[in-house]
């Protein structure tokens, strides 16, 4: 709590202000009051005048039968239209739309009118093999432009599509293809990550052999590796490119059209297919385009993230080119060739605008600052963080020795679920304080609740949540409507539970604290403790297992599993390592445990429930050590945690 109280203000410089979209308090108070006073009148005048629609809808928002809200309801829009089509008339058709660099050091540069004629051709691509609206594609692919030219093409067809991040094991792949009932799937060759090539095809085979539905497998050539192309199945990108013609116009849909569904981990084993459709997610990103991240038509604007997390869909495609940005994107690991590969990068294209996560900032502060030191970084003027809390330190480094004191950095708290970002500051008009996220942005109605939905007074503990519908909410859990109602909407019936814990200090600045579920943050990425347990338990040595997030320097959390296994001689030392390649098998390398403990039992309560808190504390206060191959005896603490319930 002290923080809060002797957190120094960072106030944007007068420069600063001067230029930006909202100018000072006063300005962003107006806003605010707007948007509190009349939420339908606000968001349907910037939707009439941030968007470009073929009909306008009979109502700003349809919330009559919560929670299924209706942004825009009967109006026609088309997101690749507004993130295409509506900037070839003026100046921005030579604008680069996406500049791109892959790890071997390759670019390219894609204009507004070439991205348009790219997307239009491989929609035609998809027309010809017989895809529509409402027919699902998987997008399985590196950080390359063709990632979201397949994105766009689908937008632009009202394909439904899901990206899922080419980390994702083969299992991990089946299982979205399978929930999705999905008909085509668009991958490439290979990637580049670490100097390595991904062999994405060859994953994506192993998928395919149990995803009866799919009926087309496309294939981008990145890498030119040998691959086997199944017949009658498999396609190669160019040549299909090769049958078709540029011209192809966008389809004009429902507001409510889904546009993509984007899998999650939630507190079962069992991801979440998060929905999200069209008007009113676009113009969400498009404003927060604006207030946040404060885009100016010359700006040359990087997010790290990957295409297939949602800041990759909301912050590198939809927000920044419906706005007319120009977004830079990068194939591969920070770390090569060496460790100064993004500040060489932000050097090259001079970067103004710059949006990462806490984990990569820790990382690379580790490193040295000689690496950011060696090069000129004096283009930069905004700096953004996402995915789990900034720690102080590593706030303060981030300004210093990358913005050089000059540049304000935009906290921006959020969710696969809001689909885009909900708490953050706006940079000209909101002082900073390191480690905070400041304010929700007009129209967020974000509160701090106890258990009975009360708020809490300033500076206490309580439960984030999100009082109304905001246009770019999710609309449902994909083909499981009820587990969207009970996970979100049932706690405080008509209000969002986010899974956060949150504070708000004497300023009304918010404080995000961190899961209060069984959902860990491991390097901003989320992962089910529930998810993994199942992994581990369909491994055959493995009779039971429990999973926690542990403290970790770089990533946030880490993941440590307690293991007990089946009766048998078993190689300790080689069966952890062989439980790590499991779950990276089962789930993908970037779910690796860090820790296998394995124990003869594990603390349960009367009715047999795995009680985590207790593992939690174990692993957070030390109060049990051991080797991570050493069998440990969790007895004493199983009768504790009996004798406590009993009491
Ligand atoms: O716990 C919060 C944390 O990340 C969760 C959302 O994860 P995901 O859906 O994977 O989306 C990440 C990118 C938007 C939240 O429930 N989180 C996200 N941003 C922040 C954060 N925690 C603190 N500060 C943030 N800025």
């Amino acid at each position: 709590m002290k923080e809060t109280v002797t957190a120094a203000l960072y106030a944007p410089s007068a420069d600063f202000v001067r230029r930006a979209h909202v100018k000072g308090l006063d300005e962003w108070r107006v806003l605010f009051e707007r948007a509190q006073n009349d939420p339908e009148g606000f968001w349907g005048e910037l939707a009439d005048k941030e968007l470009y629609w073929f009909e306008k809808w009979s109502k700003v928002l349809d919330w009559s039968n919560p929670p299924f809200a209706k942004w825009f309801a009967g109006a026609k829009t088309n997101i690749s239209y507004n993130c295409l089509d509506r900037h070839l008339d003026g100046p921005r058709k030579n604008k680069a739309a996406i500049i791109w660099e892959g790890e071997p050091g390759d670019q390219r540069i894609l204009t507004y009118q070439d991205l348009h004629r790219f997307v239009c051709r491989f929609a035609n691509v998809l027309k010809s093999r017989g895809f529509k609206a409402g027919d699902r594609a998987v997008i399985y692919m590196p950080m390359i432009p063709e990632a979201a030219i397949a994105m766009l093409a689908c937008a632009r067809l009202g394909i439904v599509h899901s990206v899922v991040f080419a980390g994702f094991s083969s299992e991990a792949l089946k299982a979205r293809i399978q929930d999705l009932e999905a008909g085509l799937v668009i991958t490439a060759d290979g990637g580049w990550r670490r100097g390595k090539e991904v062999k994405l095809k060859l994953t994506a085979d192993e998928a395919l052999a149990e995803c009866p539905t799919v009926r087309d497998v496309i294939v981008y050539r990145r890498t030119g590796s040998e691959i086997p192309m199944m017949d009658g199945r498999d396609y190669w990108w160019h040549e299909l490119d090769d049958t078709v013609g540029d011209h192809c116009p966008a389809e004009a849909l429902d507001s409510e059209h889904p546009l993509y569904v984007l899998y999650t981990s939630g507190t079962t084993g069992k991801p979440k297919g998060i929905l999200h459709t069209t008007g009113g997610y676009l113009l969400q990103c498009t404003m927060t385009m604006k207030w946040v991240f404060d885009i100016r038509e010359e700006d040359a604007y990087w997010c790290s993230a990957d295409i297939g997390w949602v800041t990759g869909h909301s912050y590198i495609v939809y927000g920044p080119l419906s706005i007319g940005a120009t977004s830079v994107m990068y194939e591969g690991a920070p770390d090569t060739p060496r460790f100064d590969r993004w500040w060489r990068i932000i050097e090259k294209y001079r970067i103004n605008v710059f949006y990462t996560s806490p984990t990569a900032i820790r990382a690379l502060i580790r490193q040295g600052d000689h690496w950011p030191n060696e090069h000129d970084l004096s283009s930069l003027r905004l700096l953004g963080s996402v995915g789990e809390p900034i720690n102080p330190a590593a706030w303060e480094w981030y300004h210093r020795v990358i913005g050089k004191g000059r540049c304000p950095i935009v906290d921006t708290w959020w969710q696969t679920e809001t689909g885009s970002i909900m708490i953050a500051p706006m940079p000209g008009a909101v002082p900073l304080k390191p480690g905070s996220g400041t304010l929700p942005l007009p129209g967020i109605a974000a509160d701090i609740v106890d258990m009975r939905g009360q708020p809490v007074a300033a500076d206490r503990e309580g439960f984030l949540v999100i009082r109304q519908p905001w246009p770019s909410m999710l609309r449902t859990i994909w083909g499981d409507p009820g587990r969207f109602k009970e996970q979100y909407w049932t706690r405080y019936p008509g209000v969002y539970f986010t899974g956060d814990a949150a504070r708000r200090d004497a300023d009304g600045y918010f404080w995000i604290l961190g899961r209060v579920d069984d959902v860990m943050n491991v390097s901003g990425h989320r992962l089910s403790t529930m998810e993994i347990e199942s992994a581990l338990v369909r491994h055959p040595k493995v009779a039971e297992a429990a999973v926690v997030g542990k403290p970790h320097e770089i990533t946030g959390q880490a993941v440590c599993c307690f293991v007990t296994l089946k009766k048998g001689d078993h190689d300790i030392d080689s069966l952890a390592q062989e439980l790590r390649q499991w779950v990276a098998h089962e789930i993908g390398g970037f779910a690796r445990p860090e820790e296998i403990r394995f124990t003869d039992t594990l603390p349960k309560t009367r009715s047999g429930k795995i009680m985590r808190r207790l593992l939690r504390e174990i692993v957070t206060s030390h109060s049990v050590t051991g080797d991570v191959t050493t069998l440990e005896d969790l007895g004493v603490i199983t009768k504790l945690a009996a004798q406590q319930e009993e009491e």
